[in-house]
């Protein structure tokens, strides 16, 4: 028995040594410690051992399995090793003098609109967050004063998950996690001002003006003494560096449970100047922007004190900017793959209102 023990190490040893890849070490175990393999049918002798010797030979397969899995697993380790230097070493080794592919790819009009509006606000003092898409009903409508079975949830019906979650419905979804972890500003006797884009999905009928995937912009500042001027100059600001042209701006009363007062931002069209055209339905106002004063439950959800502090939030449609900024008629260009029509934006400038002709 030990001298089979010992050539069957041997063997092993032999054939260890030689193996390159992971598949001939896997070959190898299959070999000598699989259920039909080499240690198994020499435990299977031991029947033939006489009792008083079987406890030693037991000790001496023992040995040798426990031998032949160590140098397995170092094996593994060695093989991984070098594969992932020859993957450094190859990568290394390209040619300098390759031609460079002329193709190159090109922003997502979402994209170029959202860092448009991050640069605008970060030169205004807002920090920008990102947030998570998956989120709980208290974060998505709990925390913004819309409890359960409230007529405002009948407009934002979504995707639920197994898990209790759900998909967000609006980046308003933020608000709470944005208010608790910017409290040290305002301890510090600094305002909390922060942008938070991000995608949000409804359950939407799809058309030419709806999309299930949308992205949006919020907006908070929070201070002592913030009011509704504070609110209609950043946003007036903002899209006047968007539209690159002095915006006139209204307000019109809008319901959101999260903010008291609510509003609805309009722009005078851009296209007619304010007169009546197709786009703005002849109204001569484009409706851009919800937004408000932050309802008190909603500061006080957030840790703050709705008797020393208050602030606006907004709720910036980033998808239906792109569509006026770049006059993109169709919302299902946005998530369509089409590269040809989602390609063309990157140097694109605002087109100026025409010129009437006279
Ligand atoms: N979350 C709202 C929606 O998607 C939009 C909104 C309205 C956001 C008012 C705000 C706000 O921050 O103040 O319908």
């Amino acid at each position: 028995m030990l001298e089979k023990a010992q050539q069957l190490k041997q063997q092993f040893a032999e054939k260890v040594s030689t193996a390159t890849s992971p598949a001939e070490l896997e070959q190898l175990r299959i070999e000598f410690l699989g259920k039909k393999g080499s240690v198994a049918s020499l435990m299977s002798e031991l029947r033939n051992v006489p009792n008083d010797k079987k406890k030693e030979a037991g000790q001496i397969i023992n040995e040798v399995k426990q031998f032949i899995e160590k140098n397995i697993a170092e094996k593994g380790v060695e093989i991984a090793k070098l594969e992932e230097e020859r993957l450094i070493n190859a990568a290394e080794d390209y040619d300098v003098t390759f031609p460079i592919s002329e193709e190159k790819g090109s922003y997502h009009p979402i994209t170029l609109v959202q860092r448009e509006l991050e640069d605008i606000f970060a030169g205004m003092g807002f920090s920008i967050e990102d947030y998570d898409e998956i989120v709980d009903d208290y974060h998505c409508f709990e925390a913004l004063n819309i409890p359960k079975h409230h007529p405002a949830r009948d407009m934002q019906d979504t995707y639920y998950l197994s898990t209790n979650q759900l998909l967000k419905t609006h980046t308003s979804a933020a608000q709470n996690a944005i208010l608790k972890k910017y409290t040290s500003e305002l301890e510090a006797d600094r305002p909390i001002r922060v942008i938070f884009p991000g995608r949000c999905f409804r359950n939407e009928k799809i058309d030419a003006c709806h999309e299930n995937t949308f992205f949006q912009m919020e907006g908070v500042m929070v201070d002592k003494d913030i009011s509704i001027s504070n609110l209609i100059y950043f946003m007036k600001t903002m899209l006047s560096e968007v539209f690159q042209q002095d915006i006139t701006v209204r307000l019109r009363p809008g319901f959101f449970p999260f903010v008291e007062p609510g509003f609805e931002l309009d722009i005078q069209c851009t296209i007619c100047g304010g007169k009546g055209c197709p786009s703005c339905k002849d109204s001569g106002w484009l409706e851009l922007c919800p937004c408000g004063m932050i309802h008190p439950n909603v500061l006080i959800a957030g840790g703050l004190d709705p008797e020393q502090y208050t602030g606006f939030a907004f709720g910036l449609g980033l998808t239906r900017l792109a569509m006026m900024r770049y006059g993109i008629k169709d919302i299902r260009v946005f998530n369509s793959c089409n590269l040809k029509s989602l390609s063309q934006f990157e140097n694109a400038t605002f087109t100026q209102p025409e010129k009437e002709v006279k």
